[in-house]
């Protein structure tokens, strides 16, 4: 009913513009006044974490790109090797597990049968299984060591929006956790990007303020005939593509690929055509600008070759204004927290697309919102 969706049209509308409070509600009581992380009901001693050598991502969907955005920031921030891999495959191909790994499993709904049968893999192995989920009580958090819960609310549409980016919030206390409790070299940086990690609710909000150019440029690719999208990114802005390009999938059934904008040379720019839509996800300029100038490269290779580029860029990136057909600004932020506003205009979009190709984008065909079979 109207009342359930709070005055919006759609959940996924009313999800989108709940992120705000879902952040904050998430980062709530879990830092204290001397700035450190605290997470007494993760259930793991510090000695638990001091003891890790090595940490295992395992998601599926949306939550798995929640996961490659960790990646980055648990090795800068800890020096701990950390892989990720999908819960489908990550119990067929015996991965080395043993006391001192830590294995996360990241899942919404806490009862996707892929990421339950892989965290049972890793306890079979002797691994220690932290969760992170939405649902308390539900059956992947019951049958972890330890769990961390976003504080998201309920999640009705389908497609991933604010467990999404509170997943991202959440793994991002484990990493800074963990750094620290390690006590790392990384001390100033690591209390700087908390002050930031507190700071993004507001900035999410004043992103969400500033969304009718995104869904005009959405309404405006929607009447291409061929519908093919391309998201690029480098660093982690490439997992902010394809989680834009599986939203466009999930939603509007066109074909979007996410890809590093590295690889677009060694095949991917070979479906750059006259006007095929480029979305690009654009690092901030400042600090790591060498990974700037690198997609500001790749953006004038695929508009060489024909490419509309919409560029996701930080407010006042002029140079990227000056390459890109369109550009969608978010609030500067560091490199590693920038998926927290980066996802935010490509949930919009895909949205926005989706409803000018007259989808239901609360309910798309063929999927469902937890999967219980493998
Ligand atoms: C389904 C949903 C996705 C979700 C994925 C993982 O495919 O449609 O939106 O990302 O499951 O779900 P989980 O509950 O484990 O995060």
């Amino acid at each position: 009913s109207a009342a359930e969706k709070g005055g919006w049209d759609t959940f996924m509308r009313k999800e989108i513009n709940e992120q705000p409070q879902a952040v904050a509600d998430t980062l709530r009581g879990r830092i204290d006044g001397n700035g450190q992380i605290v997470l007494d009901e993760v259930r793991m001693s510090d000695q638990d974490f001091r003891d890790i050598d090595k940490v295992f991502i395992i998601a599926c969907g949306t939550s798995y790109h929640a996961g490659l955005v960790t990646k980055y920031a648990i090795e800068h921030w800890t020096r701990i090797p950390c892989e990720v891999e999908l819960s489908s495959e990550f119990r067929y191909r015996d991965p080395v597990l043993d006391r001192s790994t830590l294995v996360i499993a990241i899942s919404q709904s806490g009862e996707t049968m892929d990421t339950l049968m892989a965290l049972r893999h890793a306890k079979d192995q002797k691994a220690r299984v932290l969760s992170i989920s939405n649902t308390v009580g539900s059956t992947i958090p019951r049958e972890s060591d330890a769990v961390l819960y976003t504080r998201a609310g309920i999640e009705v549409a389908v497609a991933s929006t604010k467990a999404f980016l509170t997943q991202l919030a959440a793994c991002y206390l484990v990493g800074l956790h963990l750094a620290q409790i390690r006590g790392i070299k990384y001390a100033d940086e690591v209390s700087a990007v908390l002050s930031e990690l507190v700071a993004t609710p507001d900035k999410i909000t004043k992103l969400l303020q500033d969304m009718e150019p995104v869904r005009a440029l959405a309404r405006e690719v929607a009447t291409r005939t061929e519908q093919r999208v391309l998201f690029i990114g480098r660093h982690v802005g490439y997992p902010v593509a394809l989680e834009g390009a599986l939203k466009l999938k999930e939603l509007a059934y066109i074909h979007a690929e996410g890809f590093a904008a590295g690889e677009l040379k060694h095949g991917p720019i070979s479906l750059i055509d006259d006007g095929t839509p480029v979305i690009a996800i654009v690092p901030s300029p400042r600090g790591r600008s060498l990974l700037h100038d690198k997609i500001i490269s790749n953006i004038q290779e695929v508009k060489a070759r024909g490419a509309k580029v919409i560029a996701v860029c930080e407010e006042g990136d002029d140079i990227t204004r000056v390459h890109a057909d369109h550009v969608i600004e978010t609030p500067a932020s560091p490199t590693l927290l920038a998926p927290l506003l980066t996802a935010v205009p490509l949930q919009e979009f895909a949205a926005e697309l989706a409803t000018a190709l007259d989808k239901d984008i609360d309910q798309p065909r063929n999927l469902a919102k937890s999967v219980t079979v493998e």
